[in-house]
């Protein structure tokens, strides 16, 4: 598997990585079986680089990447999580060190480790990215050992941008997909120049690149894609990357006549994320073994053709802008 830097860590990660909040909750069910033999099909295709949380099932996703890594002893695995959501709700208030030291400490417990590879923060307010004693207060716990580094999951271009003037952020995780062009003009070159890694997520967007939806499908209860249609529950672009379903459907058909034959839409729609400039790494989130294996070997497919990327651009731009462009 092709591995890309984490140039401010000196560490490198498989440039297809697995997103594990699937693994947790929130997208219906699935049983911690399915979940360790889908973090184990990854991991036997090549992919080093997991991305988890503390809240994803209230710890639940990282207990098993806990368990997951400790079977995998022998394997050099990256393992990023968030801290920051721990609180009820989402002010910069509750990033005090009392807090952040204790979310910390659950998640190295949850881990089973002695040191966090990467502690993001999941997506805080602005005032809090804006905010230097929350860069200084990392270091510190650098310094101390209780982390290897730090970065930052944001919702807008300009959190990205106000994150990566700081000397010492290691990674910017960001949506970016054939449905949210913005971050890759606007944010990847910005990165690139300063050493930044960018994790990619939602390069699916939720689902919805990979062309099986119908306008009438239907999701679980508890699963986002029913209940966070409007936003009701977090930040409405996390769901469907912040696209109206039929619309996203319907665009989503539409690329989907571009792909080359032998390659799935999913594949074809991951493979041109992970060709942008200055992409690190991306965290689809595979929710069985089909899906880590299918999308683990996009790493060894052909580029994108000049087909599928113009498709991509005229897409958006016919239906998809409106919706995204300016919002994040
Ligand atoms: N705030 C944050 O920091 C934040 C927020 C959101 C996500 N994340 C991270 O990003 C990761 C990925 O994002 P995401 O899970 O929201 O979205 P995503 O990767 O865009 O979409 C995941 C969904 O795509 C479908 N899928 C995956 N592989 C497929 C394949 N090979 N073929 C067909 N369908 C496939 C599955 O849905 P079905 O099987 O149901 O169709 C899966 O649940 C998460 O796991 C999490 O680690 C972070």
């Amino acid at each position: 598997m092709e591995t890309r830097d984490f140039v401010r860590l000196a560490r490198s990660a498989s440039v297809i990585g697995m997103g594990c909040w699937q693994l947790g909750a929130d997208w219906g069910s699935v049983d911690d079986a399915t979940a360790l033999s889908t973090l184990h099909a990854a991991a036997d295709a090549g992919v080093t680089f997991f991305d988890t949380a503390d809240v994803y099932g209230d710890g639940r996703s990282e207990r098993l990447v806990g368990q997951f890594i400790r079977e995998r002893a022998d394997t050099d695995l990256f393992v990023a999580t968030k801290t920051g959501r721990r609180a009820a709700a989402q002010e910069d208030s509750h990033y005090t060190e009392a807090n952040l030291r204790s979310w910390i400490a659950r998640s190295l417990d949850n881990l089973g480790v002695e040191r966090l590879d990467l502690v993001q923060w999941h997506c805080p307010p602005t005032a809090t990215i804006e905010r230097d004693s929350m860069y200084d207060l990392f270091d510190q716990f650098v310094s101390e050992g209780l982390i290897a580094g730090y970065g930052v999951s944001v919702e807008t271009v300009q959190q990205a941008l106000t994150a990566i003037a700081h000397p010492h952020i290691a990674s910017v995780q960001i949506i970016a997909n054939a449905f949210r062009l913005r971050p890759f003009v606007e944010v990847m070159p910005v990165a690139a120049q300063a050493g930044v890694a960018i994790i990619v997520r939602l390069p699916l967007a939720s689902g919805l690149l990979a062309g099986t939806y119908t306008r009438d499908s239907t999701f679980s209860h508890d699963d986002h894609r029913t209940y966070n249609r409007n936003g009701e529950a977090f930040d409405k672009g996390e769901t469907f990357s912040g696209v109206p379903f039929d619309i996203g459907v319907d665009a989503a058909a539409q690329l989907a006549t571009f792909v080359t034959p032998g390659v799935s839409a999913a594949q074809a729609a991951l493979r041109w994320v992970i060709d942008q400039p200055g992409v690190t790494t991306i965290i689809p989130g595979a929710r069985n073994v089909t899906q880590a294996q299918a999308n683990a070997s996009v790493a060894l497919l052909p580029a994108t053709t000049p087909e599928y990327s113009n498709a991509v651009i005229r897409i958006y731009d016919e239906v998809i802008r409106e919706h995204v462009h300016n919002q994040w």
